[in-house]
């Protein structure tokens, strides 16, 4: 594992980030992540100020992770990177796209669920999988499924994790970490909830080192 996987795996947890107004909230939204020991974010490309964003909340919280999400194209990739983004991640399996950024000397995690996705995955010699989207696909049992046969790789769970069953993902020793927007919704940014942002962080945080023992 790279140094962003183990930085990932420490924290346990990746908010998953739609910003509509970066200007506004990118750097009170990090400083109310890392307020809740969760300093790694995931900002997705489905708002137009994505870029944007990862370079206020860069700015804001130089110590903090920001990686770009909902990549989907090589342009994307490129804007994420010169605003600073330090992952990348993609909704499915793109092998060009996973080429691109192997290129750039970036990580990337891209969407795996089936058995054909991590046979793809191999041959680009990934180690680190986001599982998407995770419930709908079958959840805990089918990651746990799919390391029989495919041990070598650890993987991120994301759609449909919440504080209910973030402890039991967390448990299985296949995975890094979860991705979630729960403590990032839209209606948490919209309304400046910073202070619930960061007790819903410190919650994750405190049931990420319940499931670690
Ligand atoms: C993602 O893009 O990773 C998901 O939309 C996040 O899923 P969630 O909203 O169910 O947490």
């Amino acid at each position: 594992m790279n140094a962003v996987d183990q930085k990932i795996e420490e924290i346990g947890i990746v908010p998953v980030i739609k910003l509509n107004h970066p200007e506004r909230d990118a750097a009170p939204l990090a400083k109310a992540l890392c307020a809740g020991d969760v300093p790694v974010a995931e900002v997705t490309f489905r708002a137009a100020g994505a870029e944007q964003a990862i370079r206020l909340m860069k700015e804001a919280c130089p110590q903090m992770l920001v990686g770009a999400g909902t990549v989907l194209t090589e342009a994307q990739v490129d804007a994420a990177l010169s605003a600073g983004a330090e992952f990348i991640v993609t909704p499915g399996f793109d092998g060009g796209l996973v080429a691109y950024c192997q290129k750039k000397g970036v990580p990337v995690y891209p969407g795996c669920t089936t058995p054909t996705d991590y046979h793809a995955a191999l041959k680009y010699g990934l180690e680190v999988l986001k599982f998407f989207p995770a419930e709908q696909s079958g959840g805990l049992q089918k990651i746990k499924a799919m390391s029989a046969p495919f041990s070598m790789f650890r993987v991120m769970p994301t759609g449909g994790i919440s504080l209910q069953n973030l402890k039991e993902y967390l448990s299985c020793p296949v995975i890094i970490a979860c991705g979630g927007s729960y403590m990032v919704t839209e209606r948490l940014i919209e309304a400046q909830s910073w202070e619930e942002i960061t007790c819903l962080c410190k919650e994750s945080r405190r049931l990420v080192k319940e499931a670690r023992g």
